[in-house]
């Protein structure tokens, strides 16, 4: 008999059909088409990411998918339907809304992302699929099983938030996208990437929820012994806007050729709110970043940093050599 895993993968199969075919072949796809147009995403594209839409009605998937063989407690676990509440039988769970399939590495699908036309104080604009038998947030990466290859050739990938920046990234040939979508990177995304290259640029939205991420999962990607380079977006920016407005060129030179090391930019974070002409707002500084340079392992790329912070603040080295050995001292 065939695995439960195994089923429900079918089924997802079947329904990355479905909506495909709705999106391409049907009336009811235009509006999905339209929205995907104006979006500037091309043909090849969407088929490479194997876009679809699924239709704005109760039953239309689930009725396929049970001529298909497939039980109602089955498309309930695959997270494709819902139980009725007051009477007998399920319906869609991905209504009226553009789907981006999610696969694994190995190329099966394993969940969807359904994005609304409109946004909407009703509804959120993305519904994924819930946690199912194989679906899991925080073991997969969006677009590595188109991004993996390159990856490996370029020995970097290049993480990013959201479902449509790494469609365009790959529109533009940036090859190497992948996303996490939304939340900050697990350890378990992290050794993914590790295993595949030894380099991760981080690319997150240039908002308030896009740095409080970028900030949490560095140490993570760092940890798992990643070499970890921060893009810097212009404000209110994430990578699908920023390419689409200046191109390709732009987003090589002066992003990702200007990407921080990790440790530079926690440094440069740390600065950012303080006063650093005043001993209150230099003690701070020195305080927030000595745990920074202490993770250096090299100890010439260290004393470069306290070297620098030396000539910032206007203090000895002297001074921030026996802050750093204190702490050593406490913590290690
Ligand atoms: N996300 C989600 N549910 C939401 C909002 C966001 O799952 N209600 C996830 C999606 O994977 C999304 C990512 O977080 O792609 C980043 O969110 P956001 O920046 O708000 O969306 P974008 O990816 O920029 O989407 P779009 O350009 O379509 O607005
Ligand atoms: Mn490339
Ligand atoms: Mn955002
Ligand atoms: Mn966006
Ligand atoms: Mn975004």
């Amino acid at each position: 008999e065939m695995q439960e895993r195994e089923i429900i993968k079918k089924a997802n199969k079947y329904a990355a059909n479905f909506f495909r075919y709705v999106l391409m072949n049907t009336e009811t796809g235009k509006s999905g088409r339209k929205y995907l147009a104006d979006r500037k995403i091309d043909k090849q594209t969407m088929a490479d990411f194997f876009i679809g839409y699924a239709p704005d009605n109760w039953t239309g998937l689930s009725d396929f998918l049970k001529k298909k063989g497939f039980t109602e407690e089955l498309l309930v676990k695959a997270g494709l339907s819902n139980r009725r509440k007051y009477r007998e039988g399920v319906y869609d769970r991905f209504r009226g809304r553009v789907i981006f399939p999610i696969y694994n590495q190995r190329g099966e699908v394993i969940g969807f992302g359904g994005r609304l036309l409109e946004e909407s104080e009703k509804q959120p604009k993305y519904l994924n699929s819930p946690e199912t038998p194989v679906f899991n947030k925080r073991l997969s990466l969006y677009g590595l099983n188109l991004a993996f290859k390159t990856i490996r050739k370029e020995n970097h990938a290049l993480v990013m938030e959201g479902y449509t920046d790494v469609i365009t990234a790959h529109q533009f040939g940036v090859n190497t996208a992948v996303a996490s979508l939304g939340t900050s990177l697990t350890e378990e995304q992290a050794k993914l990437i590790r295993n595949n290259a030894s380099k991760a640029y981080i690319a997150f939205d240039a908002d308030a929820a896009g740095e409080t991420a970028t900030l949490r999962g560095l140490e993570i990607l760092q940890s798992k012994g990643l070499d970890v380079l921060i893009c810097q977006l212009p404000e209110s920016y994430d990578p699908d806007e920023y390419l689409k407005n200046y191109g390709l060129e732009n987003f090589q030179k002066k992003i990702l050729d200007t990407a921080l090391p990790l440790t530079e930019y926690q440094i440069r974070q740390a600065a950012k709110n303080k006063n650093l002409s005043t001993i209150e707002g230099k003690k701070q500084y020195v305080t927030e970043i000595i745990p920074i340079i202490s993770k250096i392992d090299n100890a010439v790329e260290r004393e470069e940093y306290l070297n620098q912070v030396s000539e910032q603040l206007g203090i000895s080295q002297e001074a921030l050599n026996s802050e750093l050995m204190k702490y050593f001292r406490k913590n290690y």
